[in-house]
């Protein structure tokens, strides 16, 4: 047996899945459907409570683990209690972030520190303990939500966009030296979904989708384990072409993206 089918045959076995994110919105969604699949789900997200409505949706296939993934120390201690309650995660799907408008004129350290803290250092405290495990264990599928707003940089998401850019780019540098120690790595890209994190946005969204057919989007993708998952087709197009456009006409594009008064 290669060390794929070892790695494959490891992980029918042992389908536990842990998704940060998992009380409101994509995370939410996919830890159902992947329920559905027949996986079992450790949840993780600040709001027990909200954890705990999850879990009643399907209790016995969801357990709540509730972790703020800032704190690196908790993220560690999480993944040990998972490990020793359920068994070892082959899945592990970090989808936690946020999500701020700013612009030019609202440039503020404070509001992008919050994203880089939550988007890219809580990921990184994530990632940081699950390679690891799965690289010690040579086995396991590890999947970043990052954005296509990730691919160029767009007015309004001057921060946001930075923190998806540098997950997508971290997660490039990682993938072949993760796969030669026998664990995928995924990127997940979405465009918009009507999420609670977009219902304050109040802009147009282009080819809005619902969480649940994210999570659709997703939980197939992943079983076919390529590296970057993009959703919708639509979206994927327009942000692949207006990142291969000259800078010139990128700009005229994107500066119709602008707000009166910005
Ligand atoms: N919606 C979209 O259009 C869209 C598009 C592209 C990418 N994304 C990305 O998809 C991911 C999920 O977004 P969403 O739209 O589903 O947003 P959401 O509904 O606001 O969900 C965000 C999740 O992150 C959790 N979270 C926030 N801070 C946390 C922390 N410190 N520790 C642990 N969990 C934390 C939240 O739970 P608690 O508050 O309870 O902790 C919640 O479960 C994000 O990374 C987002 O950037 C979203």
């Amino acid at each position: 047996m290669n060390s794929s089918e070892h790695s494959s045959a490891k992980s029918d076995r042992n389908r536990i899945a842990w998704i940060t994110g998992a009380s409101s919105g994509i995370g939410r969604a996919l830890a159902i459907r992947l329920a559905r699949d027949g996986w079992t789900i450790a949840a993780s997200a600040r709001t027990g409570s909200a954890l705990e409505m999850l879990v009643a949706e399907m209790p016995g296939n969801i357990r709540a683990f509730p972790l703020d993934v800032g704190d690196r120390g908790a993220v560690h201690a999480t993944l040990s209690a998972i490990e020793g309650e359920l068994g070892e995660v082959t899945l592990a799907v970090f989808a936690a972030g946020t999500y701020k408008r700013e612009t030019a004129m609202t440039f503020e350290a404070q509001v992008i520190r919050e994203m880089v803290e939550l988007n890219i250092m809580g990921t990184v405290n994530c990632l940081e303990a699950i390679v690891r495990r799965m690289t010690s264990r040579r086995c396991g599928h590890i999947a970043v939500m990052a954005s296509v707003s990730g691919y160029t940089g767009l007015p309004g998401a001057a921060g946001y966009g930075a923190t998806k850019a540098a997950l997508i780019n971290m997660c490039q540098a990682l993938y072949p030296q993760l796969k030669a120690r026998g664990v995928r790595l995924s990127v997940i890209n979405p465009g918009f979904v009507d999420t609670p994190l977009t219902r304050k946005n109040d802009f147009p969204m282009p080819f809005l989708i619902s969480a649940t057919q994210a999570a659709d989007h997703i939980a197939r993708r992943l079983r076919g384990g390529r590296f970057e998952i993009v959703f919708p087709w639509r979206m994927k197009v327009a942000m692949k072409l207006l990142r291969a456009l000259p800078d010139r006409v990128r700009f005229a594009i994107t500066a119709r993206m602008m707000r009166e008064g910005e």
